[in-house]
């Protein structure tokens, strides 16, 4: 039994893996499927056995973008008033790290969520692309904003305003993904990293996506300073001690995440 009928998750060690599972309509995120992602990435997030996530689809999809079936009757004050798509927002407010692992599309929504993980890996088949202008609409999750963080004017204007699909080789080369690895070895390879991840001190890995995020939205002195703190205050962890003494006795660290 699941409480969930849009997502699948398990765990794995310290890993949590989130798979998008709407399957005839190519992971399309419809409104419950976010609700239902945002409830489990909080809850892997308070999870004190939870280091790192990893959020997949199948091998066709892994999100074809919001769900155009429900939004074609949707009006402006209506979205408005609701402040539609904001609730997708949850997604960047987990604090743990969460690598999204992309195997076929990754379209409009899609790429947005992707781009809300903490870093992409795909599959060698991936297609990314913010196809919303042909709809009549643009993105509304990102898609002008994060794209063009990831890769530069040049591609995202060629991306938002054509429509055009970026293949997973250059999606790679462009920075908007972190590696390619073969379709089927991806989601092993994507969860083998998270555990490497998850094996970590947890309030440095937790410390260095904040300050990597928070690259994007301060000044280089202030980014310099909250960054030289974060360093000092990890200095207050066991797990500093434990790195630096396991280090110096040649030995394997075990951390307790504290
Ligand atoms: N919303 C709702 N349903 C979708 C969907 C979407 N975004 N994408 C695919 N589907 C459905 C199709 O309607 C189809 O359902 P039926 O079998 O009931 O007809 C099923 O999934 C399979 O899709 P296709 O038959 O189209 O599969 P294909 O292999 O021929 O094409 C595709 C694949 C190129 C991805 C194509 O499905 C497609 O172009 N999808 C839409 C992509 C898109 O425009 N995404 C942007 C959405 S807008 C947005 O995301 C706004 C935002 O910024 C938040």
């Amino acid at each position: 039994f699941s409480q969930y009928q849009y997502i699948k998750t398990e765990t794995r060690g310290r890993v949590a893996i989130v798979t998008l599972n709407r399957p005839k309509a190519l992971n399309a995120l419809c409104t419950p499927l976010m609700t239902e992602l945002n409830t489990a990435l909080k809850a892997f997030d308070q999870d004190a056995n939870i280091g790192a996530m990893v959020l997949t689809g199948s091998e066709k999809a892994f999100a074809a973008g919001a769900d155009i079936k429900e939004m074609s009757t949707l009006n402006f004050v209506d979205n408005f008033k609701n402040n539609f798509i904001e609730d997708w927002t949850g997604v960047t407010k987990i604090r743990k790290p969460i690598i999204a692992a992309v195997n076929g599309f990754a379209l409009g929504g899609g790429c947005e969520l992707a781009m809300m993980c903490d870093l992409i890996y795909a599959g060698d088949r991936a297609k990314f692309g913010q196809p919303e202008i042909k709809l009549g609409i643009i993105p509304g999750a990102g898609g002008t904003q994060r794209f063009t963080q990831a890769v530069g004017k040049a591609k995202a204007m060629h991306m938002v305003l054509t429509g055009d699909m970026m293949t997973a080789a250059e999606a790679e080369s462009a920075g908007l993904v972190a590696k390619v690895y073969p379709a089927d070895q991806l989601l092993e390879t994507a969860i083998k990293n998270a555990e490497t991840i998850a094996g970590y001190s947890l309030p440095s890995v937790m410390m260095a996506k904040e300050l990597v995020d928070a690259s994007f939205e301060m000044p280089l002195a202030q980014g310099l300073l909250f960054e030289r703190r974060l360093f000092h205050a990890l200095f207050a962890t066991k797990d500093q001690k434990e790195g630096m003494a396991a280090f110096a006795e040649k030995r394997a660290p075990k951390f307790t995440h504290e």
